[in-house]
């Protein structure tokens, strides 16, 4: 794909020091991972989030609800990361500080090289202890309890460690999340249809913050409005092609 960035955009990211790639399910869709809400395959076209997503439905029904997250474990494992994913853990490289927030828990972009990944929604590759909250890892606890989630010393079941709907965000996460979004100058959406709060809200704190938003997105979303650049391409495609332009905008940091 070739990419010539307006001169305005080019001089803003030329002048950027602290920019936020801000992700969603779309960038691991080359990489063989349904979305949660595009397409007839997506994850909750298939099931209702109330059914397998919620503190609730796990107490219901735990072999169930444990089943399915660990299918979606073996797929991330045996997923690799895509050119969409390596770009952006090259951008760590371009400006002198980057964060990558992700909605994602498959791991992807850690596994590509991104550093000092904050990730929203928790991680597949561990389960915690609904009661306790002691962790082990999703490898071992799959191996040895593929049809239920294992008991915990105290009594209490393990569930995978990502957060469910009716949950919080991890808060530590969510305050670096916030902070870094306010005071950015460069804020990369990719792959998101930004549906889901507090997450999404990010874009439009970093858009009245000031910042320049590039929305990476073969579909529209709510916050296509205020994007300063909308990349109508897969990720996969328009990332590697963006980071080759910021590349050549500045110097590394
Ligand atoms: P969605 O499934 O809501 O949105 C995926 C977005 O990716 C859509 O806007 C697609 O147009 C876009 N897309 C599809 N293919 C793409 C590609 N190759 N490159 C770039 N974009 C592409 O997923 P999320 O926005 O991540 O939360 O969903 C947010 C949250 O909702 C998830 O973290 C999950 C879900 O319910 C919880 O489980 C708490």
């Amino acid at each position: 794909m070739h990419l010539s960035l307006p001169p305005a955009l080019a001089e803003r990211i030329r002048a950027a020091r602290r920019v936020v790639a801000f992700t969603g399910a779309g960038v691991s869709k080359e990489s063989g991972l349904a979305t949660f809400r595009d397409g007839v395959d997506s994850l909750w076209q298939r099931f209702r989030p109330e059914e397998i997503a919620t503190p609730q439905a796990f107490l219901a029904d735990p072999p169930t609800v444990w089943r399915w997250y660990l299918e979606r474990w073996r797929t991330a494992a045996a997923a690799t990361p895509n050119p969409g994913h390596t770009a952006l853990a090259r951008l760590n490289d371009l400006f002198p500080s980057y964060l990558l927030v992700t909605q994602n828990v498959d791991g992807l972009h850690q596994r590509a090289g991104s550093r000092g990944v904050v990730e929203l929604h928790g991680s597949l590759h561990a389960a915690r202890c609904h009661a306790c909250h002691r962790r082990m890892e999703m490898e071992r606890a799959a191996q040895q309890h593929p049809e239920t989630p294992p008991q915990c010393d105290c009594g209490g079941l393990y569930r995978p460690a990502v957060v469910w709907f009716g949950e919080m965000l991890p808060a530590a996460a969510m305050e670096r999340a916030t902070a870094e979004a306010e005071a950015c100058d460069l804020l990369l959406a990719v792959g998101t249809s930004a549906t889901v709060f507090p997450a999404a809200g990010l874009i439009e704190l970093a858009h009245r913050g000031g910042a320049a938003v590039i929305e990476v997105n073969p579909e529209p979303t709510a916050f296509s409005g205020l994007a300063d650049l909308r990349l109508e391409a897969p990720a996969g495609v328009a990332l590697p092609a963006l980071a080759e332009e910021v590349a050549r905008c500045r110097p590394a940091s």
